[in-house]
């Protein structure tokens, strides 16, 4: 087979790439760990009854006046499975999981976070709006994927 020698040339810097590109992703998931954005803080995905905050998932109110809500993903729910939060203040939505792969998705926001077990990921958003929301998963995570969803209830004070 003959090649002609700019098919090489751009042959060449196709492997290339590919090699690159590959090693970018092996030595960040491999080497570095990888891990979803925001994931940092760590937690046992088997223990989480006895470990703070995720011991008593809820909404909290802090010292500041913002609210704090611990939530656990599972096959094929949310804990808790309904909440309620104020208008205009900030919340902050500190999620785990406790099997696989979830995500934390609130319909209309831009909240949209992958729930890993073993890492705790938060976001924080600002209800503007009363109304009632929905949250999604966005990970196919088993045959009740479908279903898995929560509901959050946005009141004015
Ligand atoms: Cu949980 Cu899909």
């Amino acid at each position: 087979m003959h090649l002609h020698k700019y098919e090489k040339i751009w042959l060449s810097f196709g492997f290339a790439a590919l090699i690159i590109f590959l090693s970018v992703v092996g030595v960040s998931a491999f080497h570095q760990g990888h891990a979803p954005s925001g994931g940092l803080q760590k937690v046992d995905p088997d223990n989480l009854e006895a470990i703070p905050p995720f011991d008593k998932p809820g909404v909290y109110e802090k010292e500041d006046g913002s609210y704090e809500v611990i939530a656990i993903a599972e096959a094929f729910g949310y804990t808790p499975s309904e909440i309620q939060v104020p208008t205009g203040e900030e919340v902050t939505f500190k999620v785990t999981s406790k099997d696989v792969t979830h995500s934390f998705s609130i319909v209309d926001t831009n909240v949209n976070m992958m729930v890993v077990p073993g890492h705790v990921n938060e976001k924080t958003h600002t209800f503007e709006e009363s109304g009632t929301y929905l949250i999604v998963c966005n990970e196919y995570c088993g045959s009740g994927h479908h279903f898995m969803s929560m509901e959050i209830e946005v009141v004015d004070q």
